[in-house]
Order: C-alpha cells, then structure tokens, then sequence
C-alpha cells in the first residue's frame, strides 16, 4: 500500500513508520517537526530500500496535504499528527481544537480532494482507508460497571484533548457518510488507545518530548538524574493505593493494533477499538517497576491531583482480540520498561545524543 504517516517523526508515527517498511509499503512521513524528530527519518531510511519519503509541512495546509496524497498515489492513511498532552489541553484548550480538530478536517479534505482531478485531470483512486488515533480519554471517567472499559462505555470526556478526539471520531464519522452518499465509500477506523509507552526493542526509536510529561519517561529521567524528583498527582483516589490506575501498552503492539486495522478495513466500513493490554497498574506500582529495571533511587514526591485526570481507566481488549485477533505481546511491565530504559540510556538527551 501507499501510505500516508501524518505525524510520521513523533513517537507513535515513527514507529507505525518503521512497521510499514518492514513490512513493504511505501510511506510518506508528514510532520512539521514542532515535536516530531527529522533524526527518527535519518535513522529509518538506510533500511527503507527508497520506499520512505519525509515531507515536513503542517497538516493545517491543505494544498500540501492533497499534493502530497496525488503525487504518491496514498491509498491509506495513518493520522497521528496531534497536540497529546492532557494537562496542556485544559491550559490550552483553544490550540488543541485548532490542532487536533480543524487538523482533522484538513486532512480529510485533502483525502476529498483527492478523488477528483488526477495529475493528468483525470480521476484517481484516493484514499480509501483512514485509521485513526483516538483515545480512551474519549471516556472520561467511565461510569460503573465500565471498568474494564468496553468500546460500549459511554463517551463523555473530562479533559479538552479528550473532547478533541471525540470530536475527531464524530467528524469521520459524518464525512465517511458524506462520501457513502457521492458513491465514493470511504473506509475508517478508531483506534482509542489507552497509555502508549516503551520503545521500538530493535533499539532504533525512542520517545523524546519536550516537554515530557508522561509517567514512565519522567520517572526514567529522574532515574538518570535529569530531574531531582517524581512528582504522584494526587493520592486520595479512590483506588487500591490511592494514585491513578492507567493501562500500560507497548508503542509496537499499538502499531500492530493499526496495521490489523489497515489489513481488514474495507471502503465503507467503520471500526472502533480500544487499544490497551487489558490490565492496570497504577502510579505507585510503576514507579516501584522502574526502580526495579533500572536499579537506581530518586526522590518521590506526594503532590495534588492535576486537573483533567480520570482516576481509573484500563481496557477490556474482548472486542479488538475477537475481530481483529489483537492481543498485546508485551505484558510484562518490566519488559516494556526495559526497553524504553535501553533507549535513554544510549540517548540522555533524546535523539539529539
Ligand atoms: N503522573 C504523575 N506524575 C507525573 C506524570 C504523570 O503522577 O509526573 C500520573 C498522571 O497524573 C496520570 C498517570 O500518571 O494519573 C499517567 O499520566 P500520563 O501523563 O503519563 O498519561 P495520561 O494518562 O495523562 O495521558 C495519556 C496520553 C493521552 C491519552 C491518555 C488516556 O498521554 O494521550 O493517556 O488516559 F489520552
């Protein structure tokens, strides 16, 4: 297939990059490098064989986007270009639904554009299959008896990012109807993950944000002495040790989620799943884990919750595991702490080490 990686140099789409090499695409990484890395593409191409173009742009250009789609025939779709922190979005809230949502209809457009006036004028064949990422924020804080989460919880998210992906789930939805309707059907689907982590175990791509916020990176950083503390948001939930349970899963499983997905999606179908290993640990037992892998002390620090925070969420995989045959290979926490640990190690200062 042709396949289009938007946010191909951040740390998720570097990733879905190096799977689709591997396995024979052709892939156009789309990035504006403001957290995406040009040294993930230096690293991927020498084993691409000629099949990996990079074009650094915003998905917010259209034109650029649909020139894009038509100059390498895209079929498909990969979408992660989004802003992804929690905490920023209710600071921020405008400039995620600029991004993420207005984001969104950029590139859907294009894909529109797409199917009308080839390079010779004529028509072409488009993009047929769309897969996106969404994300358990969607859920909010699940009601009863939704925990493990279903794809059936009800949708009701408590932070800006989370509405800024529901938004983009409704969005498709109306545009893949709008294309059924002009006879040009239009395949989709949703993958809501839970918390992405660990690093690709043949040593290559790592996870470098800046700023980094997330749990296991900072509590690593902290492990090398980049950081003087690990801060605990919040520790009177009302969960088994009073700090957020979330659902650990491995970056390559999460891909493998995504070209499942690819493989069956036909023009006209949705999907929707979730993307988790189907267990919760919480801040305290990941913190504890990393100690373990890494065998270094730092400081930990009991602070007030950070607001945006559901205080339990974890997957129920029953539905991605029967349809798509899906189940996480790396569910051993150590494992996928190890192999983030193995990657910071060699790069203290993130790809520009
Ligand atoms: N946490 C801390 N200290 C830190 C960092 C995080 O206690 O220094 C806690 C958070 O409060 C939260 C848990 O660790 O309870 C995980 O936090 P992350 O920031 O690592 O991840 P989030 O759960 O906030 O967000 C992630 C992804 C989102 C996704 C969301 C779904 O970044 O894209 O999971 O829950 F939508």
């Amino acid at each position: 297939m042709n396949v289009l990686v938007t946010g191909g140099a951040g740390y998720i789409g570097s990733h879905a990059v190096q799977r689709l090499l591997r396995d024979g695409h052709r892939v156009v990484a789309f990035d504006n490098l403001y957290r995406g890395h040009a040294r993930a593409m230096d690293l991927l191409r020498p084993g691409a064989a000629g099949r990996l173009e990079f074009v650094e742009g915003d998905i917010a250009d259209k034109a650029l986007v649909t020139a894009t789609l038509l100059k390498r025939d895209i079929d498909t779709v990969m979408h992660f270009a989004a802003l992804a922190y929690v905490g920023e979005s209710v600071e921020q809230p405008m400039r995620y639904y600029h991004n993420n949502v207005t984001g969104l209809i950029s590139v859907l457009e294009a894909c529109e554009a797409s199917h009308v006036g080839g390079a010779g004028g004529g028509e072409v064949a488009g993009v047929a299959r769309f897969v996106f990422s969404s994300s358990c924020a969607t859920y909010g804080q699940p009601p009863e008896g939704f925990v493990p989460v279903p794809e059936t919880c009800p949708q009701s998210p408590v932070s800006p990012y989370g509405w800024t992906k529901l938004h983009g789930e409704h969005i498709l939805r109306d545009f893949a109807e709008g294309r059924r309707l002009k006879g040009v059907p239009f395949g989709y689907a949703m993958l809501r993950y839970f918390n992405v982590c660990g690093c690709d175990r043949s040593g290559v791509l790592g996870e470098d944000h800046d700023p980094e916020s997330h749990l296991i990176p900072v509590i690593l950083q902290a492990a090398m002495g980049q950081r003087s503390e690990v801060g605990i948001f919040g520790t009177d939930y009302a969960t088994p040790d009073g700090t957020c349970v979330r659902d650990y899963v491995h970056v390559e499983d999460l891909i493998d989620a995504h070209v499942l997905a690819m493989g069956k999606l036909r023009p006209g179908q949705a999907m929707a799943y979730n993307v988790g290993i189907g267990k919760g640990y919480s801040v305290r037992e990941i913190i504890d884990a990393v100690r373990k892998v890494t065998g270094r002390e730092f400081r930990v620090v009991e602070k007030p919750r950070r607001a945006g925070d559901p205080p339990m969420l974890y997957n129920n995989p029953a539905k991605i595991r029967s349809e798509l045959g899906w189940s996480a290979k790396v569910t051993d926490l150590n494992e996928i702490i190890a192999s983030a640990w193995s990657w910071f190690q060699k790069h203290p200062k993130g790809y520009g080490s």
